[in-house]
């Protein structure tokens, strides 16, 4: 069983990395392969060329992101974690989702029925804001999302300040238990209830 975690950041080994360190914890306590994806600020936008809907692939010059989204096929669970800028994710977060997703609704939805989880961290203000934006994705890919005893943010500036936000930690902590326990109780129920077939999606624009 494997977690891996987006981290949104430019800043490989700022808070959001701390935060991420705090899950990691948590799933090596659990039996849970962990391993962080640093995406810093090297992807290009998407441009909406939807050329991946045939080739699966995004077309973009090469920047990782295809290695990365056929990584993250073979996880039990993601986190998508990012700093908070200017009270939404980082544009780096931003160009993954958008260009992740494009491909993946396009191939089949691998991201059906993982778990999935979001995680802000922030100096002071937007958190909450940028957990909705990560939803949005999330549900969209209809990964199933775990909850914590807050919703999952934590604070700090400088690097390594969010190890002394207490209860972010613990809130952290707890996400990385509640996604363990659902991914277990999903594997169990695996043999039992077969994942419903995927059906053709319905396009319906608002224009006759
Ligand atoms: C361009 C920029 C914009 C930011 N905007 C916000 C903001 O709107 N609200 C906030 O609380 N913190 C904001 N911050 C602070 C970061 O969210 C905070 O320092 C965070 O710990 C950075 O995480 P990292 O160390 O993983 O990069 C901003 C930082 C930068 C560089």
């Amino acid at each position: 069983m494997k977690v891996i975690a987006i981290n949104g950041s430019p800043r490989a080994n700022g808070n959001t990395r701390t935060a991420l360190d705090f899950m990691g914890e948590v799933f090596a306590q659990e039996g849970i392969e962990f391993e962080v994806l640093h995406i810093g600020s090297k992807l290009a936008p998407c441009t909406g060329c939807f050329r991946c809907a045939k080739t699966h692939e995004c077309t973009l010059p090469d920047d990782g992101l295809n290695e990365m989204y056929q990584k993250l096929t073979q996880a039990d669970g993601v986190v998508f974690a990012s700093p908070v800028y200017f009270s939404s994710i980082t544009s780096g977060m931003r160009c993954f989702m958008d260009r992740m997703g494009c491909i993946d609704m396009n191939n089949g939805r691998q991201f059906r029925f993982k778990v999935g989880a979001p995680l802000a961290v922030a100096r002071r203000a937007g958190a909450v804001n940028a957990i909705d934006e990560l939803i949005h994705y999330i549900n969209y890919a209809q990964m199933i999302i775990p909850g914590s005893l807050y919703w999952p943010l934590a604070f700090g500036n400088k690097p390594g300040e969010v190890a002394q936000d207490a209860e972010g930690v613990q809130t952290i902590q707890v996400l990385a238990q509640s996604m363990a326990y659902v991914m277990k109780a999903m594997e169990a129920g695996k043999a039992q209830i077969p994942v419903p077939e995927l059906p053709r999606k319905s396009f319906t624009n608002f224009i006759r």
